[in-house]
């Protein structure tokens, strides 16, 4: 079968299409990019099936002679706000299967808007397979399978500042893409722009993004701290839940004191300075490392968080929802290449392998199950790791 992986050499499509290159399944892998000379190298990598091709999505590319005949599109490119509904358009041209990284929320509803242009072309697209959304908003979904009903969804991950910026001590830089700053910063600083749109008392409203702090609890104790981020799963996962109230998406970095920071910086210079910013925050960062770096409180940490509110056998209680994490997969892990693109690869081996058959754009929780989708990430990328029997945790607190 015949894949083209755009952003194919970039930090995430480099990891998939080594991945995709291993299996039998993929008889041709297209690395495509606006570099030729970088996806021809990257295509030297992979060896004999894979082929180096120039696109630019931000050109309204027509289909180009390479894509002919392609089973899947894959689309690692970014910022996802400015590649995704291109790249969707490309696939929908050539009628090829789609699936991408998705997280901006703005993406996310052109995406969904082009659900009958797909039907009409006969492909099954799904946006938003990645960590967050993707993983996260199906580990929503196996929480929501444990209530008798859900009112609430509070989703939100903590990173930190040296892992997304680059370490200002040793020097140490945050990324791999080869470029100034990677798309996912990019689009990471995007969602802290503008307005984020959540889903509060059963409605979508549009918040400042970067607003006040707030905290998310842990399951395994202690609380992330986080601010509303855009993303997209505020905008799918209330279709999926019925007479679900409130869903909201947090991010921050940690320590937490360098979100005023970074959040004075974006307000400066506004959407679409993502570079400035990142060089902004970036300079302010070696000026004091001390000051930013330090962990100066206990009651915050870094990690993820996916809590649950509603009704269990008839009382109210919250439920904390984490995976079984494989310790060993993560120590491989140290730039979220498996929790991004494990998720990717397995919708791009379920796509591949015909077992999804609906046509349209969908977002992951409407097209995959989360217990099959779980057992296939331990399989392929070796993610997660049973405890008590199962690949889950989740831990239910009942409030009256
Ligand atoms: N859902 C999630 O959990 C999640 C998590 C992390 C990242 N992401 C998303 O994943 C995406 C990729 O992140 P990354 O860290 O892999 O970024 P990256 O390393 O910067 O790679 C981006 C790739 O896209 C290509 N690209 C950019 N503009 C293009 C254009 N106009 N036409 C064709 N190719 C283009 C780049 O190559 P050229 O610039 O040479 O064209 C590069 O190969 C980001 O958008 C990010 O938001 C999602």
């Amino acid at each position: 079968m015949k894949v083209v992986v755009l952003g194919g050499y970039g930090h995430y499509g480099r990891y998939l299409a080594r991945k995709l290159a291993e299996k039998n399944l993929v008889t041709t892998l297209v690395i495509a990019g606006r570099s030729f000379e970088k996806a021809q190298a990257q295509a030297e990598r992979l060896g004999d099936k894979a082929v180096a091709l120039r696109v630019d999505l931000f050109g309204e590319p027509k289909v180009p002679d390479a894509f002919r005949g392609a089973n899947l599109i894959v689309n690692a490119a970014g910022p996802d706000h400015l590649t995704a509904v291109p790249g969707l358009r490309l696939a929908i041209a050539a009628g090829a299967d789609y699936c991408d990284l998705n997280l901006s929320w703005r993406a996310t509803e052109q995406a969904l808007a082009m659900n009958r242009d797909a039907q009409g072309a006969g492909i099954t697209a799904i946006t938003g397979v990645g960590a967050f959304p993707g993983l996260f908003s199906l580990l929503a979904m196996h929480g929501v399978g444990r209530f008798d009903r859900v009112t609430a969804l509070r989703m939100g991950y903590c990173m930190s500042v040296q892992a997304a910026f680059g370490d200002p001590k040793s020097g140490a830089i945050a990324h791999t893409s080869g470029q100034e700053i990677g798309a996912a910063l990019a689009a990471v600083i995007h969602g802290f722009s503008g307005t984020a749109r959540q889903f509060i008392e059963g409605r979508h409203v549009d918040l400042p993004a970067f607003g006040p702090a707030y905290t998310l609890p842990l399951l395994g104790g202690g609380a992330i701290e986080v601010h509303t981020q855009g993303s997209a799963e505020p905008i799918t996962l209330p279709a999926s839940i019925p007479g679900i109230e409130t869903v909201t998406m947090g991010a921050g970095f940690s320590p937490p004191q360098v979100n005023a920071l970074i959040k004075r910086h974006i307000d400066a210079l506004g959407p679409g300075q993502e570079e400035a910013v990142v060089a902004a925050v970036r300079k302010d960062l070696a000026a004091d490392p001390e000051r930013w770096t330090a962990e100066l409180r206990e009651d915050v940490t870094k990690g993820e968080s996916v809590c649950l509110e509603g009704v269990k056998d008839g009382r109210r209680a919250r439920c904390l929802v984490e995976p079984n994490w494989n310790g060993e997969a993560f120590a491989e892990d140290a730039s979220g290449d498996v929790v991004t693109g494990g998720p990717l690869l397995v919708a791009s081996l379920k796509l591949l392998s015909g077992e999804i058959t609906a046509k349209g754009v969908f977002a992951p929780e409407t097209c995959f199950s989360p217990g099959s989708f779980f057992e296939d990430l331990r399989r392929e990328v070796n993610l997660f790791t049973e405890r008590d029997g199962a690949l889950v945790t989740e831990a239910f607190v009942f409030l009256d």
